[in-house]
């Protein structure tokens, strides 16, 4: 019998299965050590709001029942929080979810997807399933080059994605170059404005993208339960966008989508007033931490405006990861970026931060 990959659709040959990297549980393992400190993934190791646990535990005896397939309590909570109607709002088992939706609803095979170089992975994923081309555009100063990107556009564009901020770089484009660019996009193509990390970014001139899905302009903004919310291991994330692209989106759903301990989660958290600026807190400091540390070291590294941060190690960053993986810290390599001698760190607990520091002291010999 002939091997199932010979069965296979062609356009998805290109796909490489996405790598999230060693699991702690693995580490331990492997290394035979109890713990492991695990700054890779940008989690949020604060964790959810209580209210959300309790939520959780409320709910657990009820999941014998399919969720509510449109999630109305969760959408018109998020439309309310958010200045924009319910029928803008669609939410997906993750952000990730929703990007897979746009793939499915608007790309077809030979047009073509806009993205950063490094991108978020799931850019290409979605082009290489679709069958489209990938149009990955150098970062500038490990910013997006938004000139750059508006020049790649042509006819068959279907969908250019924006991480602001930027993962894995962490720095943001500002409302002006924003302005400036969304001018340059012509209707053919929709704007995915992906802001899993907004609510860390700090500097006044962080744009706001909701203002385009209000004017009805070819845009979709998404956002996350998984960063600020510290809910990832749930997998919500909704996305906010004209009507006329929620509707098409509806028809690639699947029913049931977001489960219902998700759902009920997440509507707990947004009574939280608390969950986000507490994690806001423990974010800035342990931004300051590193920030110092790293100047203390003398290691370059890119400000951000998110929840990890860019470090030149100023050695080969494999070697780096794996020396720092035996000290029992995991981080991301910057070679999977284009960035050979850099780590990305995601921000933790003080304790975290501190474990790492001392594990690249340690193998850095600082
Ligand atoms: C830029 C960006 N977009 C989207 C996501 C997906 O988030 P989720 O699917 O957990 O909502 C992530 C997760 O790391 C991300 O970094």
């Amino acid at each position: 019998m002939a091997n199932a990959q010979d069965l296979m659709r062609e356009t998805i040959e290109r796909i490489v299965p996405y790598s999230p990297g060693k699991s702690s549980a693995e580490v331990m393992e492997e290394l035979e050590i109890e713990t492991v400190t695990k700054l890779a993934s940008n989690e949020n190791s604060l964790g959810p709001s209580p209210l959300a646990i309790e939520a959780m535990r409320a709910i657990a005896e009820d999941v014998f029942v399919y969720p509510d397939p449109q999630c109305v309590e969760l959408t018109d909570a998020l439309s309310e929080r958010l200045g924009v109607g319910p029928e803008t709002i669609l939410v997906g088992r993750g952000s990730d979810e929703i990007i897979h939706m746009l793939g499915l609803g608007f790309v077809n095979e030979g047009e073509n997807l806009v993205f950063s170089a490094p991108p978020f992975a799931m850019y290409p994923i979605t082009a290489r399933l679709m069958g489209a081309e990938e149009r990955a555009i150098p970062h500038r100063d490990f910013r997006h080059d938004l000139n750059a990107m508006a020049d790649a556009v042509d006819g068959k564009t279907k969908l250019l994605f924006v991480s602001n901020p930027y993962n894995p770089l962490g720095t943001i484009v500002t409302a002006d170059e924003v302005e400036a660019f969304m001018d340059r996009i012509p209707d053919t193509c929709i704007v995915v404005w992906d802001e899993a990390y907004f609510e860390y970014a700090d500097d006044p001139a962080y744009p706001d993208t909701l203002r385009y899905v209000r004017e009805g302009r070819r845009v979709a903004v998404l956002r996350t339960f998984s960063k600020a919310w510290a809910l990832a291991g749930l997998r919500v994330g909704y996305g906010a966008m004209p009507e006329d692209i929620a509707t098409v989106l509806k028809q690639v759903r699947e029913p049931f989508n977001v489960g219902i301990m998700a759902q009920a989660a997440a509507i707990a958290s947004l009574k939280d007033p608390d969950q986000v600026p507490r994690s806001v807190a423990n974010n800035n400091a342990g931004k300051s931490y590193l920030y110092a540390q790293f100047e203390e070291m003398g290691q370059q590294y890119v400000p951000t405006q998110s929840n990890f941060v860019m470090v030149d190690v100023g050695t080969d960053s494999v070697e780096c990861f794996d020396a720092l993986m035996r000290h029992g810290v995991t981080v991301r390599t910057g070679e999977i970026f284009g960035l050979p001698t850099w780590l990305r760190v995601t921000i933790g607990l003080p304790e975290e931060n501190a474990t790492f520091i001392d594990a690249l002291r340690a193998v850095l010999g600082k």
